[in-house]
């Protein structure tokens, strides 16, 4: 599909997939969008569906699913216990992955917890290639602390390296003659790098993380959540897995890890989690915790309806035709904003496209949150949801401060097979008038802040009136259109 070239000699994503259910979607007008980004305290969390136009702010559990996987919903075996669903997920999760043991869990975070808790004692350390929020509060609520060792590239916003989330061998093995092993309480790599823009991971990398790992004895863990990405960023552009189907891919690097652990939400379309493993003591450290905190060791937490459409979701995730969904649209959008001069994070990557705010509104003082700012401007000229992925999705520092962020983006996530190329167009047009009035854009400031994961629940308000006069601008160019 890759390969189909039009006569024209634009280069367009093509859809491998025809739409047969829709959801209709309302714009409302831009007075309207002005109020609800007020009363969502400037946080796009908190917007409601019926504010929004296009929901760019997750691809998580958003994806769309397959007539398949829908499907599937229907012959499910419910019981509490021991039901085929749960079998025959297992079995799939066996055959893709080749981990024996499969505990079952809610979300990828709740792998996160029972994982921290079962590994991380304080005084440890956990080496990444890049932190998840999630993954950091539990690791930190545990005791640990999280160190990221990525290569310097990784926060280039302007490159052409393929793999900007790979683990930094040699930072890692320094830390190991520092601090010695029996301190590091697992090692962990991250498959599609959420925070610095969905960058991927060179199989390559992993084999050898997981040389050092097995070298000292140190657990190596996966977080696979956005492995789907992954796997086409390996298969095209590692040279040396070209040929290598996806299946062999995923087979081999999961070989690497004693763990893998996803956000189902993302890896196979459904809501859901998973952890997998072939090391028996673990998992019977695990499952007498699983129960506590998920459910019985045959739901964790699921519904059996989406353990089925999962089992589907992860075999068509086998297919290159359809993971290459997300990717090749977020690579359009991504060469387009560059041609505009828009600064956006290359090269692309997964989940969605990033927003360097950093350099869009480089006259917003970096305690006001640019990435934040930007996406409430965002909302207000399209009635696009993005989601801040920056400073005000740091933890404070212990002595109050805050702890800005190495990079700070504005996400626009673009959940797989659920807009159409018009709607991209859209939010381009959207993103190159923002950028040519990027001077009206202020900054914002917290009046409500959660101690933890304040992202989620904060609010904050602007400090000037720059989004009455962005509303100005907005009708004196578009006049009576929305
Ligand atoms: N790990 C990664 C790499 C993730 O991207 C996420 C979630 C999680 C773990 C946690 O999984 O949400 O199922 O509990 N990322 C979502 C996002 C929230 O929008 O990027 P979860």
């Amino acid at each position: 599909m890759a390969n189909i070239k039009f006569h024209l000699g634009e280069e367009l994503p093509l859809e491998m997939h025809k739409v047969r259910m829709v959801q209709r979607l309302d714009l409302v007008p831009i007075e309207r969008r002005l109020k609800a980004i007020e009363e969502a305290g400037n946080n796009t969390f908190l917007l409601f569906n019926k504010d929004i136009y296009l929901d760019m702010l997750t691809d998580s559990g958003v994806n769309a699913m397959s007539d398949k996987q829908t499907a599937s919903m229907l012959v499910v075996d419910d019981s509490y216990a021991g039901s085929a669903t749960f079998t025959r997920l297992k079995d799939k999760l066996n055959e893709i992955f080749g981990k024996e043991y499969f505990l079952p869990v809610h979300q990828g975070r709740a792998a996160e917890n029972l994982l921290s808790m079962a590994l991380v004692k304080k005084g440890t350390y956990v080496p990444m290639n890049y932190h998840f929020t999630t993954t950091k509060a539990h690791i930190m609520v545990n005791g640990g602390e999280v160190l990221e060792l990525h290569m310097p590239e990784a926060l280039n916003p302007i490159s052409t390296e393929p793999f900007k989330g790979n683990l930094n061998l040699e930072e890692l093995q320094k830390l190991i003659d520092k601090v010695g092993a029996d301190k590091i309480a697992f090692i962990r790599i991250e498959a599609g790098t959420n925070l610095i823009g969905g960058q991927p991971v060179a199989l390559d990398n992993y084999i050898e993380t997981s040389q050092i790992a097995k070298k000292y004895n140190i657990p190596f863990i996966i977080d696979a959540s956005l492995l789907a990405d992954n796997l086409h960023f390996i298969k095209t552009r590692e040279e040396k897995y070209k040929k290598h189907s996806i299946r062999e891919i995923t087979r081999l690097l999961s070989d690497t890890a004693d763990i893998v652990y996803f956000s189902a939400r993302k890896l196979g379309h459904v809501r859901g989690g998973g952890i997998i493993t072939n090391d028996q003591g673990t998992y019977k450290k695990l499952l007498e915790m699983l129960p506590l905190y998920e459910g019985f060791s045959t739901y964790g937490g699921m519904s059996t309806r989406e353990m089925e459409a999962m089992t589907i979701g992860l075999d068509e995730t086998m297919d290159e035709e359809m993971i290459n969904q997300g990717p090749i649209f977020i690579k359009y959008m991504v060469e387009e904003l560059v041609k505009l001069g828009i600064p956006v994070i290359t090269p692309p990557g997964g989940l969605g496209v990033h927003l360097d705010a950093m350099a869009f509104l480089p006259h917003v003082p970096k305690e006001q949150y640019r990435a934040g700012s930007l996406g409430a401007a965002m909302y207000i000229a399209s009635g696009v949801r993005g989601m801040e992925r920056g400073t005000i999705s740091e933890e404070r520092n212990p002595d109050g401060s805050d702890h800005i962020a190495a990079v700070e983006l504005l996400r626009l996530a673009l959940p797989r097979r659920v807009f159409t190329l018009s709607q991209v167009k859209y939010t381009i047009d959207r993103l190159a008038w923002l950028y040519e009035n990027r001077e009206l854009i202020g900054g914002l400031e917290f009046y409500e802040e959660p101690k933890v994961l304040r992202f989620f629940f904060g609010k904050l308000r602007p400090t000037s009136n720059w989004q009455e006069k962005l509303v100005e601008k907005f009708k004196a160019d578009f006049g009576e259109s929305l």
